[in-house]
């Protein structure tokens, strides 16, 4: 499989209104089975690399549930046996909780089968042939792990946004025990800071690959039905004619902005876009939301030894989702 990222060149002019439209046309077209290169040279936009990526995470979990249902119906006898085990530790209650779960040794048994009969990822993933390159499989758990880190580490590299920040959760917290979901939408600094890290750290900076479904003509280049493209989200956020100066953690600048994550705004789309965009955008980020503002409305956050926020090493790893390559450490005391 080949594909290719791009990037604005920066001796390129700033991308305008339509041309930011045709940036999203890309989105649409592009994927597949061939090769294109788009060459860097004068007059040219793009520039194209080899990369090779595969998915998972949530397509291993949904496969494992389903080939775990469909042994259960080719084996009524071990059906019978898990549903007496699990209406047995039920003992009437209408719903099954994760307490319940250690005491049911069958139900384990019976995952544990499944995946000895039909393992979700075959041929695992070869490590010794990719040493420093981080294998792990895009999906659900591990995007959002990533942001969680970046974003508590961004906060501690820059004291003053983590101050705002939690002035704004304690204020709408009110003296309330907990943050709830209801609590979010009063909380734009909170969603400014989310984005900003979206902006610097994205957490599958190449999104997923897509193929075109027919020949199609894109910003000049002739891309043939059934070409792989991979969209360099990550450059497009790190673009200094986009966004003032991108290296630098200012959730502010999206305070007074209309932009959103959620694909329709080209500038910024760490869930993709288009019809094949993350479903998964409205759990992951009621997640994060409220992780981020429940942390740091109960605690302070600093790093050990006294080190200091702007020594953090913030290098990322190489992988289909990016995370820090230190994983950070943090000493949390109760906020008062
Ligand atoms: C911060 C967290 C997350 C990020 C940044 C993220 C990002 C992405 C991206 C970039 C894609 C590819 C979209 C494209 O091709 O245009 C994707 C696809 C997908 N994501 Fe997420 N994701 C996150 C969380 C989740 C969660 C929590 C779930 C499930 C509960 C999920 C489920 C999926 C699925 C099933 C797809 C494949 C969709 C398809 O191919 O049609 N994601 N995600």
């Amino acid at each position: 499989m080949i594909s290719c990222r791009y990037w604005l060149k920066k001796n390129q002019p700033p991308l305008g209104v339509d041309d930011s439209s045709k940036l999203g046309d890309v989105y649409n077209v592009v994927g597949g089975s061939k090769t294109v290169v788009f060459q860097a040279g004068s007059g040219n936009y793009f520039v194209g690399l080899v990369f090779d990526v595969f998915t998972g995470g949530t397509d291993s979990t949904y496969a494992t549930l389903e080939w775990e249902l469909s042994l259960l119906l080719r084996n009524p006898h071990t059906m019978k046996k898990l549903q007496v085990e699990v209406r047995k530790v039920a003992n009437g209650k209408p719903k099954i909780t994760e307490d319940d779960l250690d005491r049911m040794p069958y139900l384990k048994a019976v995952v544990k089968e499944t995946f000895r009969m039909h393992m979700p990822l075959p041929l695992l993933v070869p490590r010794e042939s990719t040493r420093n390159v981080k294998d792990v499989f895009t999906g659900g758990t591990d995007s959002t792990y990533a942001t969680l880190e970046w974003e508590l580490s961004e906060l501690l590299r820059n004291p003053h946004a983590m101050r705002k920040l939690q002035e704004e959760v304690c204020t709408v917290a009110n003296g309330k025990p907990k943050i709830t979901e209801d609590d979010l939408d009063q909380m734009p600094n909170l969603k400014a800071v989310v984005k900003e890290t979206f902006l610097m750290h994205m957490p599958l900076p190449l999104l997923v690959p897509r193929e075109s479904t027919h020949d199609v003509k894109v910003m000049g280049y002739n891309i043939a039905a059934g070409t792989q493209v991979l969209i360099n989200a990550w450059a497009v956020g790190r673009d200094p004619y986009l966004w003032d100066n991108p290296e630098e953690f200012r959730p502010e600048r999206f305070l007074d902005s209309s932009v959103d994550y959620r694909g329709l705004h080209f500038e910024l789309t760490p869930f993709g876009s288009g019809r094949r965009k993350c479903p998964g955008i409205q759990f992951a980020m009621s997640v994060n939301e409220l992780v981020i503002a429940s942390l740091v409305h109960k605690f302070d956050f600093r790093l050990p030894n006294a080190q200091k926020g702007e020594d953090l090493d913030m290098s990322d790893t190489i992988g289909i989702t990016i995370h820090k390559k230190f994983p950070l450490l943090v000493v949390a005391t109760t906020y008062n």
